[in-house]
């Protein structure tokens, strides 16, 4: 009579590495859940990449690392900055060699059409994390936004602007994707409201420097002038540019988007960033309990000079996102379930509530923020909100 030989877990491993399985298939659980997250992690965009880590970090802690059943196991990948070029190349190998299931990410403008074309194809969707230029959902059907769009905060800001007497306005945007979106939609709704602009330029996205277009914006004899740049190089290149100028003493003051005071950079760009107007999605200083706890988490996780912005809490919320649908899913993810479980998802953030539209993108309340000092810190201190504002800038009614 032959015996029957139980397999033991050493000879599953044998035969599974002789046959090219994973070991994970002959073992109860199942297999980690693969994610990339493309960031910037290198150069000038180091910060961005250490601030992502603080924010994932921060939410693990609370949340853990296994989803219904599945080890979750996060392929970081380094943007390098704007690069659509590198951010194809991550993308595709994240896809086919290292198979994830999902991608979170997608800092710039560029970087986030270059995920589009390999996450269309796999059917691999991608969480944007901040991205804001409002068409790039129309070239990536798997793709979703939890970010902002220049449009979603500047056509609010139009109006404030002239309904608080800043009625002649100098405008400066980059010329880019997101920069020319915000152009457009502050012109046109501070036009409509009744404001006149007095000039505007559009410097370019590499190698800011803003001498020139600060002076061009003094000879036009502003009230104000309206700024959107990225954030990264910059803010600070312009705020020198500012200081320079002599407008600041002038009485001319500063309109942004909140890309322009962010808390990753406050301490570089000083006390003369006091006083200006910005206007964004998140603030460090947002009141609120998730917020307050998110906060004091986050800075168990960073670096000395990192400091929560717009970047860690979107971070923070395609996290949320994803372990909704995982668990929603029962840890076993369908690519066009997880994009309809996402349309009409809606949740607490630390900046507010939010709300994932059909369209796949972010409905928020827009918040217009004065530069402060709080407790000896520099913050974006809230002073006004507009609530459930969607990607166009119009507000929507929720339920
Ligand atoms: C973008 O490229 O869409 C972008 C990048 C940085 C920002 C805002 C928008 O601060």
């Amino acid at each position: 009579m032959s015996q029957i030989v139980k397999p033991t877990v050493a000879f599953g491993l044998i035969v599974a590495a002789a046959i090219g399985m994973a070991p994970a298939a002959f073992a109860d659980e199942p297999a980690p859940l693969k994610i990339g997250y493309v960031n910037g992690y290198s150069g000038p965009f180091a910060i961005f990449g250490q601030e992502a880590d603080a924010a994932i970090a921060a939410f693990m802690q609370e949340h853990g690392d296994v989803v219904a059943g599945r080890k979750i196991v996060i392929l970081k990948r380094d943007t390098t900055g704007p690069n659509p070029d590198v951010v194809h190349r991550v993308a595709q190998e994240l896809i086919t060699r290292d198979h994830v299931e999902m991608i979170l990410g997608g800092d710039y403008t560029p970087n986030a059409l270059a995920m589009a074309g390999p996450s269309t194809e796999a059917k691999v969707p991608v969480l944007i994390v901040n991205a804001a230029t409002t068409s790039i959902l129309d070239h990536a059907p798997y793709e979703v936004r939890f970010g902002f769009t220049t449009s979603q905060v500047a056509v609010p800001y139009g109006r404030w602007a002239v309904a608080h007497g800043y009625t002649k306005i100098f405008a400066i945007y980059t010329d880019y994707g997101p920069g020319l979106e915000a152009g457009a939609a502050f012109k046109k709704s501070f036009v409509e409201a009744g404001g006149t602009i007095v000039g505007e330029v559009k410097p370019p996205l590499r190698s800011p420097d803003y001498s020139a277009y600060v002076q061009r914006a003094k000879d036009s004899n502003p009230q104000a002038i309206f700024i959107f740049a990225p954030a990264g190089e910059h803010p600070q290149a312009f705020l020198k540019a500012y200081k320079d100028s002599g407008l600041k003493e002038a009485g001319v003051k500063i309109l942004a988007t909140g890309d322009l005071t962010d808390e990753l950079q406050f301490d570089a760009l000083g006390d003369d960033t006091l006083g200006m107007y910005t206007v964004f999605h998140y603030s460090e200083d947002h009141d609120s309990a998730l917020n307050h706890r998110f906060v004091q988490e986050f800075y168990k996780h960073a670096p000395p000079h990192v400091r929560p912005d717009f970047g860690g809490v979107c971070t923070y919320d395609v996290f949320q996102a994803l372990y909704k649908v995982i668990e929603a899913q029962n840890g076993k993810l369908d690519p066009d379930k997880t994009i309809a479980l996402l349309k009409g998802m809606k949740f607490e953030s630390p900046r507010g509530p939010i709300m994932i539209d059909q369209n796949r993108d972010i409905v928020q309340n827009v918040y217009v923020r004065e530069v402060r000092k709080v407790d000896g810190k520099l913050q974006n201190v809230e002073i006004d909100t507009v609530p459930w504002v969607d990607d166009h800038g119009n507000e929507v009614k929720t339920n």
